[in-house]
């Protein structure tokens, strides 16, 4: 359900310096997905692309390039003056938008958006200018404190660093997250000023500024403290990442997905699997995978950006990325596809098979250490053991095209460009520089001399010798 009248600004400017990165935090990944794109599509849940800003800062280019496709809207926030300053630097492309303004901050990925439905609602219900989402922690250390009075207003919001040591004690935290009315907010934000240690403008500040104007400001607590997690270092990117990986390897066990070890798979978060699949300990399947039903992916096996139909069979130590396996294809162990390999139905490729930007057509078999690439191949073809397509010459790639059904001995080299036809036989050892008509033998080797007695010879004059 959307809400109507509910602009989402999400705070992502800043570097996170306790990430110790050249990259911006938000840019950091956890279940598979950048900070700031978990928290974006959250957002996307409750209001349109158009009423959603992110204001960006460190590397805004790359923020924005990262959310590019989903029609949010961003701010520049030059520089990075405090979470109540990122605010400011929206006033004239946000002030004018009625309704609601919820903040968001863009290291804070886990939040749901249940939560923040009932952020709104309770919001509305309330009747207060703002309401906080706060939650209770044993060790709030780090996080602004939620002070309040016995009717439960919140009075105000102190940071770690400005806390008295009484106010240190308070294990009710900030998470971040606000709901404000938006034309109040905007006649009050200007009036935070950078009075503290950091020189910053605290967003948090508003709160006791509502408080001497009159107006109420309410807290809703959440128990799922687990959810406004903020990431500011890598120890709490990789506990996120662990808690992402988690939901869903639960979110498909749920759905009928058999996952072997669960604790030891990673799976992304944008990644669909069908029913009754079996996944092995430690595969990871990852970005846009869509995997069907009745698939086992092997021990080890790596899925990347790949299409799989219904029962094909993955073997440990896999690698597949941005390639398509059909119906009941079988790949590995230890097989290699990449850059848009296509392995169609009831194919198979075995052990050190590498396929590179190659068809290889329904039925067909390469079954041992082969290299097929930028290569063309029908249904039915038998490759042999050892066969390397040579699509390099040292400054261009070449195509290999091989007909329905043609029988490729072990060991053949196919000298790209190249083309075998339908139902055609290469000798074993063969390498092969020009076409092979259909359903012709195509040999190129070396005729096989057999001398008799010349052994026995030899080892006669090697004895005399001594
Ligand atoms: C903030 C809150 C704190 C709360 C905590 C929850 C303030 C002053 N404090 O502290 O009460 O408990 O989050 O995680 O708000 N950002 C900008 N521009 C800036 C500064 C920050 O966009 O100029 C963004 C950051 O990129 C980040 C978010 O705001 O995504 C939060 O900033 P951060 O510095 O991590 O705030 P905390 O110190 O964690
Ligand atoms: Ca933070």
């Amino acid at each position: 359900m959307m809400e109507t009248d509910l602009t989402i600004v999400i705070l992502a400017a800043g570097l996170g310096t306790r990430m110790k990165s050249a990259k911006a935090k938000v840019l950091h990944r956890a279940g598979g997905k950048t900070l700031i794109e978990h928290v974006v599509d959250t957002a996307l849940e409750l209001t349109s692309p158009e009423r959603i800003f992110v204001v960006v800062g460190h590397q805004a280019d790359q923020v924005r390039q990262t959310l590019s496709s989903r029609g949010v809207q961003s701010i520049k926030q030059r520089d990075q003056k405090g979470t109540g300053h990122a605010l400011m630097e929206g006033r004239e492309a946000l002030s004018g938008l009625p309704g609601l303004l919820m903040v968001l901050y863009g290291d804070g990925p886990l939040i749901s958006s249940d939560t923040l439905r009932r952020l709104v609602a309770g919001h509305r219900e309330s009747a207060a200018t703002a309401t906080v989402l706060t939650t209770l922690l044993d060790d709030p250390t780090g996080y602004g404190r939620v002070l309040k009075d016995p009717d439960g207003r919140v009075l105000a919001i102190v940071e770690q660093k400005a806390a008295t040591p009484d106010q240190l004690l308070v294990k009710e935290i900030n998470s971040g997250i606000y709901c404000f009315a938006a034309a109040e907010f905007w006649e009050h934000v200007g009036r935070i000023e950078p009075n503290n240690p950091a020189r910053e403008y605290y967003l948090t500040d508003i709160v006791e500024i509502f408080g001497k104007s009159g107006h109420v400001v309410r807290a809703m607590r959440i128990d799922d403290a687990a959810e406004v997690l903020g990431i500011n270092n890598r120890v709490e990117l990789a506990q996120v990442d662990r808690l992402f990986r988690s939901r869903k390897v639960e979110a498909l066990m749920l759905a009928g997905v058999t996952v072997e070890r669960p604790e030891t798979v990673t799976i992304d978060c944008g990644v669909q699997i069908g029913m009754d699949s079996v996944i092995e300990p430690f595969a990871r399947i990852l970005g846009s995978t869509t995997i069907g039903e009745e698939c086992t992916i092997g021990a080890c096996a790596i899925v990347q950006n790949s299409r799989l139909g219904r029962a094909v069979q993955v073997g440990p130590f896999t690698i597949i990325q941005d390639s398509r396996l059909d119906d009941e294809a079988h790949a590995g162990p230890y097989s290699r596809l990449r850059m848009g390999a296509h392995v169609e139905a009831g194919a198979h490729v075995g052990n050190f098979v590498e396929l590179k930007k190659t068809r290889l057509g329904a039925q067909s078999k390469a079954m041992h250490l082969a290299y097929l690439g930028d290569s063309d191949i029908g249904q039915g073809v038998n490759i042999g053991a050892g066969t390397i397509t040579c699509n390099y010459d040292g400054a261009k790639k070449h195509a290999t095209r091989i007909g329905d059904g043609a029988f490729v001995g072990s060991n053949s080299t196919l000298v790209a460009p190249i083309e075998i036809g339908s139902g055609a036989y290469l000798g074993a050892g063969s390498v092969i520089t020009k076409a092979v008509p259909p359903d012709a033998l195509g040999l190129g080797r070396a005729h096989q001399v057999n001398k008799e007695d010349w052994a026995r010879r030899r080892r006669k004059v090697t004895q005399a010798g001594k």
